[in-house]
């Protein structure tokens, strides 16, 4: 990347904006001075209805004026200043010619900073991974569909075609005598590279739909603004070409509202487990899941009611994520299916750690040809550690050499001995306050209720998820009991186990 680059109308110096990650995607605008509401609710609309937060948001700037730097921190976007190099006015649009050449990244979505995103316009991006790489996107001018020329308030491209597009643009300026802010201002550079380059995609007038065409019709409706037009939704609302007395009524929705959730936090990690899920029942079959916490009560089979969201393995992941857990310990790994899950609730905090003991070897056949994890993301991948050995053992183990777990999540042997001695190490094991799960409460040959009612009467609340009488069932009952180490204090039962088990977990 060079140090600086002059846009390609020669007015505006952008500066190099260090070495900065790769980006994936980004959407790119500019916040014009005295504009700068204009630009707020554009950043407003993108934040509530793109579908766009996980890619960033570049906002080339020209002055840091007070009410240019509180847009840029209502929503955290890469701002960029850049200085005009010229005295007479300037066309502020042109900068977003030379984006590809400022920003390293694969895909941009370039949005004039007098629209509104009204629609998921992911698609968008979409476009870009199948179309040629030289191509871009743009939508048509109002006027005349069929025959008007390429807009440029909303275009898409890769960036070798958005560098392309700048190289062109530069050269067919330096050939052209009007070099003013009237000239600059119109799509007529762009849409004449454009028209040179020869691979351009029209987007339907939806992704460009001017508040000056009759066809288009903006309401508030069904809680929030909205746009049609012909009938169709408008995913980005062009104002270019309209009165601000005539539009007024539209402007400002986004701007007003000073807290704006922004930001995509740590990221979507039930997402990227569910994608390897899908793939790995694709490879194996719905009879993979047997064992898992969508197996049947018989062990033998496996059914999930709701392959969209899979609530069962939601309900594990949030529970530990929304817990704030780093360290997670699990008795009883079998195919590594709720290890995965555990794994994507905490692999994005620093020291995360997912524990999976079983004594079975992972070269045997639960895993040689198994292997979901190798379909996680990296950092999910490398949080697990397996420990090959019987749970009781690893718990002693783990209890000697000083580890803390945050949740424990107990699927091994579902007999109420097993459980019962697995729980007493356990208890020593969780941070206070933390979690035991326990699996299969009421599973068909199991004991494990056995287990929490002694669970209960060392004193302990025990919470029993997924066995209401009511409700739909969406798995097959099989049950999670809930434990928090905080142990009753008004109704223990004073018996030898509850002292014994207190003394060792306080
Ligand atoms: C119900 S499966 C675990 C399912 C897994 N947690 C899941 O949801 O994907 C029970 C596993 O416990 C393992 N197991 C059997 N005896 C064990 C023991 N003593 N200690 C730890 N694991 C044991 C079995 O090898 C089997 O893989």
């Amino acid at each position: 990347m060079p140090k600086r680059v002059i846009d390609c109308s020669g007015m505006i110096e952008i500066p190099f904006l260090g070495d900065t990650p790769r980006l994936h995607r980004c959407i790119a605008t500019y916040m014009i001075p005295g504009y700068e509401s204009a630009t707020d609710d554009l950043l407003g609309s993108i934040v509530a209805h793109s579908g766009c937060q996980e890619y960033p948001i570049v906002v080339f700037c020209f002055d840091r004026s007070p009410s240019a730097e509180h847009v840029l921190q209502k929503y955290k976007v890469i701002p960029i200043q850049c200085n005009v190099i010229s005295n007479d006015p300037v066309a502020y649009h042109s900068v977003l010619y030379s984006v590809a050449h400022v920003i390293d990244a694969e895909q941009f979505l370039c949005l004039g900073a007098d629209t509104l995103v009204l629609d998921n316009i992911k698609p968008l991006f979409a476009l870009l991974d199948v179309c040629a790489p030289e191509a871009i996107a743009a939508g048509k001018q109002v006027k005349d569909q069929e025959k008007g020329i390429l807009d440029h308030m909303v275009f898409a491209g890769n960036q070798q075609a958005l560098q392309a597009l700048d190289l062109l643009i530069r050269e067919q300026s330096s050939q052209h005598d009007d070099q003013s802010v009237s000239y600059w201002s119109t799509s007529e550079p762009f849409a004449q590279a454009l028209s040179h380059m020869g691979k351009s995609v029209v987007l339907s007038p939806t992704c460009n739909a001017f508040f000056s065409d009759a066809a288009v019709k903006v309401g508030d409706r069904a809680g929030r603004l909205r746009a049609s037009w012909q009938g169709e939704t408008v995913k980005v609302l062009n104002f270019a070409g309209s009165g601000a007395s005539e539009s007024a009524e539209w402007r400002g929705h986004f701007a007003r509202i000073p807290d704006p959730l922004v930001g995509v936090g740590e990221g979507n990690g039930y997402k990227d487990f569910v994608v390897a899920l899908r793939g790995w029942i694709g490879r194996y079959g719905m009879s993979s899941m047997a064992w898992s916490f969508y197996g049947s009560a018989d062990s033998q089979a496996a059914s999930i009611r709701d392959p969209y969201t899979m609530p069962i393995f939601a309900c594990l992941h949030y529970l530990i994520r929304a817990n704030g857990c780093v360290r997670v310990l699990e008795t009883g790994t079998a195919r590594g299916v709720s290890a995965a899950c555990l794994a994507s609730a905490v692999a994005h905090r620093p020291q995360a750690r997912v524990v999976t003991i079983d004594p079975h070897p992972r070269t045997e056949r639960y895993f040689e040809r198994w292997d979901l994890w190798a379909a996680l993301p990296e950092p999910m991948q490398s949080c697990i550690e397996t420990r090959q050995t019987r749970s009781l053992e690893g718990l002693k183990a783990a209890l000697d050499a000083g580890e803390v777990y945050d949740a424990i999540l107990l699927d091994s042997i579902h007999s109420e001995e097993y459980v019962w001695e697995e729980f007493q190490l356990a208890i020593q094991l969780v941070c206070a306050g933390g979690l035991i799960l326990i699996h299969d409460a009421i599973l068909k040959f199991g004991t494990v209720d056995r287990a929490l009612a002694r669970i209960e009467d060392a004193g302990y609340n025990v919470t029993r998820l997924w066995a209401a009488e009511g409700g739909v069932p969406e798995e097959d009952r099989l049950g999670l009991a809930v434990v928090e180490k905080r142990p009753r204090s008004s109704k223990i039962e004073i018996n030898a186990s509850s002292i014994d088990l207190l003394r060792k977990s306080l």
